[in-house]
């Protein structure tokens, strides 16, 4: 069968308000929109102005009315807890309309932030449903992230409540959640009066008197209790996310109501081909925009049953766990980040764990998150039998921009490629001047404006911030931070960040955050921190220090603390392991660290002497330093 990709991007190119305004039949609005798009609200626009809706309606009640009630919203598989969970989509509304209420008791308004600090529990999709509900706009925040990034994110969005885990669980360690949130409520500027705590059998909490309320008992008390669902304006933020920036400081990524329910149950059907009752598994956290987007609201606003995953690829128990949830809850379709993929291939190269499993109705893989290196694909393609579907996306898109869209029919496989553009964006690849670039040449991503329903707005309270890191570089277009290319075909190819965004495991992570943090260590005297290749995780972070003069501690102690520092501001999840001291670092002539050519150097790739560099023994220096440590050429 051939696709309709074609033919449906070309009805979007004739008609966007149009297509985006059919799109939007698939949701429930309270009132409609006035105008489908309205260029002058806003930064560069807005969507469904003057529309009323609420996107916890459209993810459970209208499914529980609509005679769905009985089938799982959520099916809740723990392999590191051993523990398995369904609710229906029935059992789920009330859970959200009691935990709502204890919200609405607690002094929680529409418009209110409200931070969420959990692992990959239901509870913390029952709280982002209940904020939904109830207007409150939700920010969760990753569980590996440490009291200072959570403080960080506190202090911007100025939340009136946290609720948090008593902890989450690694592989082998218990996670204590509540000594963090304890801590970053102190460290804040911000101050929070109101917590609430879910106590996980793994590890009892110490409440905090007058501020900590208990989960469980709260919500006890507060079932069978019910709570209307708010009419809130389209453009009212659903929730705030916090992603990498390129300084310390992360960005606020605003999503709206209407338009993300819009673009979301378009994706749902178009790219994954899940609709009404199909098993769709998202293997993230809820902590990123995957889990957001994937594990929370995308299939729900289609009716479909979500697993929600606490485990690992590999090690909970074995690298068959994937195939065990697929075989075991009829998973359709499923999406995680390569990194997992050559995590199980490293464990079981051949595949056997896939053949104790009965994959036969599981139809797609999609990856995305990071490159998908070509061997992982066809590895994947191989053992299971599937299509595998790399696309490609952001926090701030919220949704993908590139994809072999599986619900319109699937366009034929380039390896190295996620796909074409997909309805609601224009890409263009440009030089730095902005001049568009030729059909296989290098440049800038950009997306024409405006962007497409579902992505962000602007920046939580922060619209010049989103005008200068976004919108100022390339003018009428939004700067993606990712360079690439287009094929002859209209394939585009990921290639870098243009940024210091690095990649880790599929984590989006700011190498300028990290230099910040080891600069602050008292025997530094600078520092440069780049990404390197690793076969597992993609990239890992490498820094290079160089120690004050008169320093007379051990280098190897310095490194140690400034690994430690990394791990106990951002937290485990920066994978900060190398530190290496050396005499100095390469610059050009004005001083610019030429972290380029150190990356070529430690990837062992081909490089050349920069023509602008200050001292060229100095790479030679940085070459040396890392061969002592098995690294590069
Ligand atoms: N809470 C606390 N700590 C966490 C955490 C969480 N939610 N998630 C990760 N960490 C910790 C890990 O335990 C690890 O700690 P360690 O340095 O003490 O070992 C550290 O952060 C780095 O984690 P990670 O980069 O995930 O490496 P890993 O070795 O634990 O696991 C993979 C490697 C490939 C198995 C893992 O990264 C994975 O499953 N990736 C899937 C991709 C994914 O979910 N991407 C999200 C976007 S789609
Ligand atoms: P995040 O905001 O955490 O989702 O990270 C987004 C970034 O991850 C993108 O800007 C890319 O750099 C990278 N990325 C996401 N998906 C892909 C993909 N399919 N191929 C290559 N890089 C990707």
């Amino acid at each position: 069968m051939s696709s309709r990709y074609t033919a449906t991007y070309d009805s979007w190119k004739r008609d966007p308000e149009g297509f985006w305004a059919d799109a939007a039949q698939a949701i429930d609005w309270v009132r409609p929109w006035e105008k489908v798009f309205d260029s002058d609200l806003g930064v560069y626009g807005r969507w469904f102005p003057g529309a009323l809706c609420n996107t916890c309606y459209n993810a459970l009640d209208r499914h529980v009315e609509n005679g769905r009630g009985d089938q799982p919203a959520i099916i809740y598989d723990s392999p590191i807890t051993g523990s398995k969970r369904k609710l229906t989509y029935r059992e789920i509304l009330a859970e959200v309309q009691a935990f709502a209420a204890i919200m609405l008791d607690n002094g929680v308004k529409t418009g209110d932030r409200v931070i969420i600090y959990m692992p990959m529990v239901p509870e913390a999709a029952i709280a982002m449903l209940a904020c939904a509900r109830i207007g409150a706009i939700h920010s969760v925040v990753f569980g590996g992230f440490a009291a200072n990034e959570l403080a960080s994110r506190i202090d911007d969005a100025a939340p009136v409540m946290i609720i948090a885990a008593s902890c989450g669980l690694e592989p082998g360690r218990v996670i204590a959640y509540k000594p963090m949130l304890d801590k970053a409520i102190d460290m804040a500027g911000h101050k929070v009066s109101r917590c609430i705590v879910l106590e996980r059998p793994q590890l009892a909490y110490a409440p905090v008197e007058g501020r900590d309320i208990d989960y469980a008992s709260a919500v006890a008390a507060a079932r069978g209790r019910t709570v209307p669902c708010a009419p809130v304006a389209a453009t009212d933020p659903l929730y705030v996310l916090y992603t990498s920036g390129t300084t310390g400081q992360p960005k606020g990524v605003v999503r709206d109501n209407g338009g993300h329910m819009v673009a979301l149950a378009w994706s749902m059907g178009a790219v994954f081909d899940i609709g009404p009752g199909d098993v769709f598994w998202a293997a993230s956290d809820v902590g990123w925009v995957v889990g957001h987007s994937y594990i929370v609201y995308g299939p729900l606003l289609v009716g479909a049953t979500s697993i929600l995953f606490e485990g690992k690829p590999v090690g909970t128990p074995d690298p068959g766990t994937f195939w065990r949830i697929i075989d075991e809850h009829d998973v359709k379709t499923m999406f995680t980040a390569p990194t997992a993929f050559r995590a199980i291939k490293k464990d079981d190269p051949g595949g056997e764990y896939v053949k104790r499993h009965d994959l036969s109705r599981f139809r797609c893989l999609f990856l995305a998150g990071e490159r998908a290196d070509p061997d992982t694909i066809k590895w994947a393609e191989e053992k299971l039998s599937v299509p595998v579907i790399d696309h490609w996306w952001q926090t701030e898109s919220g949704w993908p921009m590139v994809a072999n869209p599986v619900g319109l029919g699937i366009l034929p496989v380039k390896y190295g490629s996620p796909t074409k553009t997909l309805p609601g964006y224009e890409i263009h690849v440009v030089d730095d001047a902005g001049h568009q670039v030729k059909r296989g040449d290098l440049g800038n991503i950009v997306v024409k404006l405006p962007l497409a329903p579902g992505c962000l707005p602007t920046l939580w309270n922060a619209d010049q911030r989103f005008r200068d890191a976004y919108l100022a570089e390339f003018p009428g277009y939004y700067k993606t931070a990712d360079a690439g290319y287009m094929d002859e075909d209209g394939y585009l190819y990921i290639m870098s960040r243009t940024d210091d965004i690095i990649n880790v495991a599929g984590h989006r992570l700011s190498t300028g955050a990290m230099e910040e943090i080891i600069s602050g260590h008292p025997d530094v005297a600078e520092c440069a921190v780049i990404g390197i290749a690793d076969a597992l995780k993609g990239q890992v972070p490498c820094g290079f220090l160089v120690l004050n003069s008169g320093v007379t501690r051990n280098a190897c102690d310095i490194e140690a603390d400034c690994i430690a520092r990394v791990r106990e501001e951002i937290g485990a999840v920066a994978a900060f392991k190398l530190a290496l001291a050396v005499k100095r670092l390469p610059k050009t002539r004005s001083g610019k660290i030429l972290r380029g050519t150190m990356q070529k150097i430690a990837d062992g790739e081909q490089w050349n002497m920069p023509a602008t560099i200050d001292d060229p023994a100095i790479l030679a220096e940085i070459a040396e330093a890392l061969k002592l440590r098995g690294i590069g050429g």
